[in-house]
């Protein structure tokens, strides 16, 4: 997938996509005294500003989309579908710069931002497809004469809040969901990574979106998240973030009884039984956790290696890890860039040091090194109920064993969390039991990367509800509503 060499001055175009404005109604609000410094996490120098918008421009972005609710709704799905595939060609056109942008923001090296521009766009392909497919159903009334008309109708204007770890993926994954279903938006972006969220709006503009359809509202999370979640007008909130935050949104939106989805926190446990093909797990461990620096909700944040292959799987995990590059996120070959912020070193710092503390030892890493850079670690022993139910977001892989498939059950299921887990084994048989035994939302057999448009993705337990992508996805985003017809 990440096959093309990087062009030249890829730094200087994804700086050309700047926007240092928000988006309200149609209209750019430039950023003015009052704004927020967006940096970039490789360098920490200041990339460019973004208005704190207050919150009678939040009401004005809130307003412009239940405008645009009706018409938009009105619009016929293959139209809809249409501008999609639209936006998906304009992505696709701009997707080197796209990538350097996210890397700019974000730190990600630019080969992996040009696969999350890649899976991005696939929700947009995905749902431009589904837009003319939104069928209903006609049912036979249980009192035999009347027959129902069950339609799906979009459940109004969204409000969707979106994290810095993928700028691209979630905001699309949300957005062409809503699009599809006939929703206008109301987009707050991650105050860490807002311009690549603006640079896709202008592109969706140019694809056709009327305006209304969609805002780019930047500032405090408690101005627009206040008044997104406060207002009436807003009929549903897809958050994507910590549990936490999550938990605080779930009740700002409870007077207004808004549909909700909630993507959450994860604790995902990885599983290697002793009859897995070990490199096939190292390479999944190594795939899944090290994906944007170990910053993402779904990957391994613990691994439980059976007794017997223990030794041999831990000598193979180490000299991989050590081998990852880290560095300048446009350098050829770097594999891991900078962590979002300091704060988020500092969380990886504790984690460390609460593993050495009760016993755990380094194998390879465990050190800052400069700026926002940290190694990629392998801990192994220690107390795995830290990593049961607190995420590290960042590049540590804490190895714990287990001797039965009982105890590895019990293990992976010790957490509050149901976002993702991960098990490698050769034995069909175990893997399904195994895989339907575990509580969480998406589960990944010998492979440690399952974010997928076709995939349903969300969780349970406190990593939330609701899912996105896949043909589930939509059902978020819609309303049933029956027409009874009595016949004569
Ligand atoms: C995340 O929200 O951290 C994971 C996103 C993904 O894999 O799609």
């Amino acid at each position: 997938m990440n096959d093309h060499a990087p062009p030249p001055d890829l730094r200087a175009k994804g700086a050309a996509l700047i926007h240092e404005a928000a988006l309200v109604a149609g209209t750019w609000i430039p950023a003015g005294g009052d704004a927020i410094a967006v940096d970039n996490p490789a360098d920490e120098r200041v990339l460019g500003r973004v208005p704190k918008l207050g919150g009678d421009e939040v009401d004005r972005a809130i307003a412009a989309a239940a405008a645009a609710f009706r018409p938009w709704a009105a619009t016929k799905g293959k139209a809809r579908g249409e501008f999609l595939a639209r936006w998906a060609e304009l992505v696709t056109a701009n997707e080197d710069d796209l990538a350097a942008l996210i890397s700019l923001e974000n730190g990600k090296p630019w080969k992996e931002a040009l696969g999350e521009v890649r899976y991005a766009n696939s929700f947009i392909s995905w749902f431009s497809g589904m837009a003319e497919r939104l069928d209903g159903k006609a049912i036979e009334s249980a009192n035999g004469g009347d027959l129902i008309l069950a339609f799906r109708e979009p459940v109004g204007p969204v409000a969707a809040i979106t994290p810095w770890n993928f700028p691209a993926a979630m905001v699309t994954r949300k957005l062409a969901a809503a699009f599809c279903a006939g929703c206008p938006v109301v987009l707050k972006p991650a105050s860490a990574t807002p311009f690549t969220a603006l640079a896709l709006a202008a592109l969706a503009l140019e694809a056709g979106l009327p305006e209304g359809c969609l805002s780019v509202v930047t500032g405090a999370q408690d101005v627009v998240g206040g008044r997104l979640t406060g207002s009436p007008l807003i009929r549903k909130l897809s958050f994507t973030g910590s549990t936490e935050v999550g938990r605080k949104l779930a009740a700002q939106c409870a007077p207004t009884l808004k549909r909700l989805s909630m993507e959450l926190g994860g604790a995902a446990p990885l599983l290697v039984f002793d009859d897995a093909d070990l490199e096939v797990a190292v390479e999944g461990a190594v795939a899944g956790k090290f994906r944007a620096g170990g910053q993402t909700c779904v990957c391994p944040n613990r691994v439980y290696v059976q007794a017997g292959v223990k030794g041999a799987y831990l000598e193979k995990l180490t000299a991989r890890v050590a081998a990852l590059k880290v560095g300048d996120p446009f350098a050829a070959g770097v594999e891991i860039g900078p962590l979002i912020d300091a704060k988020g070193v500092a969380k990886v710092e504790d984690h460390i040091a609460r593993t050495l503390a009760a016993g755990g030892r380094l194998l390879t890493g465990g050190q800052r090194l400069e700026g926002r850079f940290f190694q990629p670690t392998v801990m192994v022993g220690g107390d795995d109920a830290l990593f049961c139910h607190e995420e590290t977001f960042g590049p540590v892989v804490p190895v714990f064993s287990f001797d039965t498939e009982e105890e590895a059950l019990a293990r992976a299921n010790a957490s509050e969390f149901g976002l993702a887990a991960f098990l490698f084994t050769d034995d069909l048989n175990r893997a399904m039991r195994v895989g339907r035994g575990i509580e969480a939302g998406l589960i990944g057999v010998n492979t440690g990367l399952i974010s997928n448009a076709a995939n349903p993705f969300g969780g349970i337990k406190q990593s939330g509800y609701g899912r996105e992508g896949s043909v589930y996805g939509i059902d978020d985003y819609l309303q049933v509503k029956s027409l009874t017809l009595a016949l004569r």
